[in-house]
């Protein structure tokens, strides 16, 4: 069948969904032909590994797919949808913007990227006092290079082995994994990749012409792995002494996934950059870079962005950090993180390695490739992702319960003990 025939199908399947969704409050799934699958293999980019399953509806830690099939979904949409899906306040505050105002550029003022401005102002780590809005995590560490670039007037970058940063050209210049960056050589030059944790190496590598160091302070793409606290400081203390700005990328790891507001405060890190991203609007497209004062005053045309900081995302942002503040569901992601990692450390099984990480960015390596163990734990209904070839990697939403982890731990259990 031809894929217009197709969609045309699947549109009048969608407006008879609709309407029965209005009169028996049906699932979206309503009335949906079966073949949305096929329609995104033909069409889609090809980018993407398909999981299989086709997702339609989510309602907080947990998805459902087209079939009606529930899932408890530890990847959070890759640690996005940090208060769950569809949280009723973030609905409501998104209903609310979209009713109001949905655009904004940034030469207008604008009431709720003000307030999110001062809200913010009271999480971050001390001493970032200025904030740019954009739209993705990349993005942000895009902006975050140019502004040290400027402020130094260095070109020289180290970032980290097994670090990534995002895929825009910038953004990926300091990523390391090679069959990411290598086909699209010659990126930016200037970059040098040093071995996570090594003091000694950052030592050698920031000479006098480099203007950044840019780290996560969890690695999360490059297999779960935190950061040394006597690295990182290395890194702050070398960046201060010798002209560079040390950029903490907390796309994956800020806005409580660690048990903290950002990982830099577990490790008493205070860097002159910090990107955000992912779970910052709970599932609405935002990310964030946050100045200190080594950054230079920005000039109007030095930098921008069409949608970043529009009135819709900083309202969905809003609403996320006033849950997160007044439900203090940090501090509870140390609490039910501590109980995961003892259950997960308790579970027998020879394939697993080692189960490390911080707060909900957890990783499981296995002394075999994952990906298999991965499909198991989605057959037994929870969603897990990788990191790297032999690390399943847990981005659950922030606010996973003890019976989450108690299903998630038996799902693990199972998958890896077939
Ligand atoms: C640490 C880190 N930085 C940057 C990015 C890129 O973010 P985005 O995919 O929103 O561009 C990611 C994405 O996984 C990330 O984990």
């Amino acid at each position: 069948m031809a894929t217009a025939t197709k969609i045309r199908m699947l549109e009048r399947g969608m407006d008879q969904g609709v309407a029965q969704a209005g009169a028996s409050q049906a699932t979206a799934t309503s009335g949906a032909p079966s073949d949305w699958a096929g329609i995104e293999a033909e069409r889609g980019p090809g980018l993407y590994v398909p999981r299989g399953i086709t997702l339609t509806r989510g309602e907080g830690a947990y998805v459902w797919d087209a079939e009606g099939r529930r899932y408890l979904d530890c990847t959070a949409a890759y640690g996005v949808a940090s208060l769950g899906h569809c949280h009723p306040a973030v609905v409501a505050a998104i209903r609310r913007q979209a009713a109001t105002l949905i655009a904004c550029s940034g030469s207008f003022g604008n009431d709720q990227r003000a307030q999110l401005y001062a809200e913010m102002a009271e999480i971050l780590p001390p001493g970032l006092t200025r904030l740019f809005f954009c739209n993705s995590g990349a993005e942000a560490n895009e902006a975050a290079l140019k502004f040290a670039r400027l402020t130094t007037g260095r070109h020289g970058v180290v970032a980290a082995m097994r670090g990534f940063h995002g895929r825009t050209a910038g953004a990926l210049a300091a990523t390391w994994e090679p069959k990411y960056r290598e086909p699209f050589e010659p990126l930016l030059p200037g970059f040098k990749y040093i071995p996570y944790n090594d003091e000694a190496a950052l030592e050698a590598a920031v000479t006098d012409e480099v203007g950044a160091v840019i780290l996560e302070v969890i690695q999360g793409e490059g297999g779960v792995r935190p950061g040394a606290v006597e690295f990182l400081q290395t890194a702050q203390r070398l960046c201060r002494e010798r002209g560079a700005l040390l950029i903490a990328d907390e796309v994956q790891s800020g806005f409580g996934r660690t048990g903290t507001f950002f990982a830099c405060e577990g490790v008493g890190l205070q860097p002159d950059i910090l990107t955000m991203a992912k779970g910052i609007a709970s599932g609405f497209p935002m990310g964030a870079v946050a100045l200190g004062e080594r950054v230079i005053q920005l000039s109007p045309g030095q930098h921008g962005t069409t949608f970043g900081g529009a009135p819709l995302a900083c309202a969905a942002a809003r609403a996320t950090l006033r849950v997160l503040k007044q439900e203090r569901i940090p501090a509870q992601v140390a609490r039910h993180s501590a109980l995961f990692f003892e259950r997960l450390r308790a579970l027998p099984s020879p394939r697993i390695r080692e189960a490390r990480g911080r707060g909900f960015m957890i990783g499981i390596e296995l002394t075999e490739p994952a990906a298999p163990y991965i499909a198991a734990a989605q057959a037994r209904g929870l969603l897990v992702l990788n990191a790297g070839v032999n690390v399943i990697r847990l981005l659950p939403p922030l606010i996973l319960a003890e019976d989450d982890i108690a299903f998630a731990v038996a799902a693990l259990s199972e998958a890896l003990n077939p």
